[in-house]
C-alpha cells in the first residue's frame, strides 16, 4: 500500500453551490485518501433568481462518489473499508418533491435567490413594529429572503404543482441535506425523510431552544408541518446506503456546510471562530451551549450537536452573500479573467484598488445589514481605473465585510478575536489573506488542509455512537499559515470609513 495508511475509511460528501465534491479520509490520521469533485450548473431564470436542479446535484454526488471508488481500487484500497459516510451541504436552498414518483416537482431555489423579497415585505407590512427581529427570540434568525421558510411560502403560493401535490399529501420538503440523504437511502423504496439540527437551524421554522420545529413559526409561514423532515442530531447513524458500490454503508453525520467547517477547523471551545470564502463568505463563532441573541445582525443558530444525548453547542453566524461569486462575475460577465485561478496575478498586477470600491450587493446585503433592497455598486472609477482594480476591489469588499462582521461578534461578544482561521476555495488566494489581516487588523492563519469542511462532517459521522471509529477528543495539531496586518491604523480606517460611504450608496435601491 505504500504512504497509504490502512485502517477504517470515513467518506464525506460536500455538496456546495458550486461544486461536489466526495472525500475519503483515513479516520485514524484525518489524512485525505482520494477525493472527486464535479462543478454544478446555476441557472438564473430571471433577475434575482438562482435555481439549480435537484436531480443534477443527486447525480453529481453519484458520479464523485463512483469516481472515487475507482480511485481507492487503483490504489488498491479496498472501498469496504468506508465504515461511515457524512453529508454536509449548502444550507437554506430549498427542495419540494412528490414522495411517490421521487421526482422534484420545480428546481431547487438556491439560498442566494431573492425572488421572495416582496413575500418578505407583505410579512413584514403585517407583523408587529414591522420589526424584521420578531421571530429572533425563538429562531435566532431575522426575516429576510435568505432562509427556507420564505422560499417554500412562495412555492406554495406560486407553484401550482406544488399545491396540487400537497393537497394529496405526497409533498415533502427539504433542504440539499435531506434531499441527498432521501434518495441516497432508496428514495421512493423507502428513502429517509431526514435533516440534523443545523440544517434545521437555517430554515427558521426550527425553535432554537427545543431544536423541534416550531409550531408558532410554522403557523405563521403557513407551512404544513406534515411536510417537514424529522430533525436528528449531527452525529448518529440515520440509515443506511441502499445501492450502488457503497451500498450497506451507514450515513452517520450530517452538518450544514458552515458548521461542518467550525468543526473541521476544531472550533470547539467557546470564543474559537472561522471565516470560510466560498460562494458566499461565513463566520460562525462557537458559543457553547449558551444561545447567544446578537444585537448587531448576526444570525444564532446550531453549531453541532454530536450525539442524540449531547447538548447542542451553538454559534453566532455573519453571513455575507457574494464572496467567490463575485470572481466568477469578474470571470462570466465582466470576462477581465479566464478562469478563477487568474485572480490572484491579475490583482497583484497593481498595487492597490487605484480608490475603486465594489459592493457586490448582487441580490441585497446579508449581515449586519439584511437589506434586500440594496444592489451592487462600484465607485470611485477615473479614466486611470483598470479590470485589475476593480477585481482587487472585489476582494476587499470580502474583506471590509468580514471586518464588519467581527465588530458585530466583538460587540455582541465582548471578545476580540486574536486570530482569524479561515478555509474554503478563495482562502487559497494569499493576496486575498493579505489583504483580509491589513483591512481588518487580525492575524490570519489557514490550514494546510483546506478541505475542513468535509473533515467536520468526517468526523461527525466516523465518532457517531455505533460507528466509533474516529475519536474527537484526538484532535491533531493544524499546521497553518499565517499573514499579520502591515498597514497602519490610520490607513485602515480610512479606506474603512471609504468602504462605509460605498454601503450607503447602495442602500434603497431597488425600494
Ligand atoms: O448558507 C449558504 C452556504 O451554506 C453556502 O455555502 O460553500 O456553497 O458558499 P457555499
Amino acid at each position: 500500500l505504500g504512504d497509504i495508511p490502512s485502517g477504517p475509511l470515513v467518506g464525506a460528501v460536500d455538496q456546495g453551490t458550486s461544486s461536489t465534491r466526495f472525500v475519503v479520509f483515513a479516520a485514524n490520521t484525518g489524512e485525505i485518501i482520494t477525493y472527486h469533485q464535479e462543478e454544478v450548473p446555476r441557472v438564473y431564470p430571471r433577475s434575482g433568481w438562482v435555481e439549480q436542479d435537484p436531480a443534477v446535484l443527486y447525480q453529481s454526488v453519484i458520479i464523485c462518489i463512483e469516481k472515487v471508488v475507482d480511485n481507492l481500487r487503483l490504489l488498491n484500497v479496498d472501498p469496504a473499508d468506508i465504515k461511515a459516510l457524512g453529508i454536509t451541504n449548502q444550507r437554506e436552498t430549498t427542495i419540494v418533491w412528490d414522495k411517490t414518483t421521487g421526482e422534484p416537482i420545480t428546481n431547487a431555489i438556491v439560498w442566494l435567490d431573492a425572488r421572495t423579497a416582496s413575500t418578505v415585505e407583505e410579512i413584514l407590512s403585517e407583523t408587529p413594529g414591522q420589526d424584521k427581529e420578531y421571530l429572533k427570540d425563538i429562531c435566532g434568525l431575522p426575516i429576510s429572503t435568505y432562509f427556507s421558510a420564505l422560499k417554500l411560502r412562495w412555492l406554495l403560493d406560486n407553484v401550482k404543482e406544488v399545491q396540487e401535490v400537497a393537497a394529496r399529501g405526497d409533498l415533502l420538503f427539504g433542504t440539499v441535506d435531506t434531499w441527498l440523504l432521501w434518495n441516497l437511502t432508496g428514495g421512493v423504496n423507502g428513502g429517509l425523510h431526514m435533516t440534523d439540527v443545523t440544517n434545521a437551524s437555517c430554515t427558521m421554522l426550527m425553535n432554537i431552544s427545543t431544536l423541534q420545529w416550531d409550531p408558532y413559526l410554522c403557523k405563521f409561514f403557513g407551512i404544513p408541518m406534515s411536510i417537514l423532515p424529522e430533525i436528528r442530531s449531527s452525529s448518529e447513524i440515520y440509515g443506511y446506503i441502499g445501492r450502488g458500490p457503497l451500498a450497506g454503508v451507514p450515513i452517520s453525520g450530517v452538518l450544514g456546510d458552515q458548521q461542518a467547517a467550525l468543526l473541521g477547523q476544531m472550533c470547539l471551545s467557546p470564543g474559537q471562530a472561522k471565516n470560510t470564502y466560498g460562494t458566499g463568505c461565513f463566520l460562525l463563532y462557537n458559543t457553547g451551549n449558551e444561545i447567544v441573541q446578537s444585537s448587531n445582525g448576526l444570525l444564532t443558530t446550531v453549531g453541532y450537536k454530536l450525539g442524540r444525548n449531547a447538548p447542542a453547542v451553538y454559534a453566532l453566524e455573519g453571513s455575507i452573500a457574494i464572496a467567490g461569486a463575485a470572481v466568477r462575475w469578474l470571470r462570466d460577465n465582466l470576462k477581465i479573467i479566464k478562469s478563477s485561478s487568474d485572480m490572484e496575478s491579475l490583482v497583484t498586477s497593481v498595487k492597490d484598488s487605484g480608490g475603486v470600491y465594489f459592493v457586490p450587493a448582487f441580490s441585497g446585503l446579508y449581515a449586519p445589514y439584511w437589506r434586500s433592497d440594496a444592489r451592487g455598486t462600484i465607485c470611485g472609477l477615473t479614466q486611470a481605473s483598470t479590470g485589475a482594480h476593480i477585481a482587487r476591489a472585489a476582494l476587499e469588499a470580502v474583506c471590509f465585510q468580514t471586518r464588519e462582521i467581527l465588530e458585530s461578534m466583538q460587540k455582541d461578544s465582548g471578545i476580540k478575536l486574536n486570530r482569524l482561521q479561515v478555509d474554503g476555495g478563495m482562502a487559497r488566494n494569499n493576496t486575498l489573506l493579505q489583504l483580509q489581516a491589513d483591512l481588518a487588523g487580525v492575524p490570519v492563519v489557514r490550514p494546510s488542509m483546506t478541505e475542513t469542511t468535509a473533515l467536520g462532517v468526517a468526523m461527525a459521522a466516523g465518532a457517531a455512537e455505533g460507528i466509533s471509529v474516529w475519536e474527537l477528543s484526538r484532535l491533531r495539531p493544524v499546521s497553518t499559515d499565517g499573514f499579520k496586518p502591515t498597514i497602519l491604523p490610520d490607513e485602515r480606517e480610512r479606506r474603512y470609513k471609504k468602504w462605509c460611504k460605498a454601503i450607503d450608496r447602495c442602500m434603497d435601491w431597488e425600494s
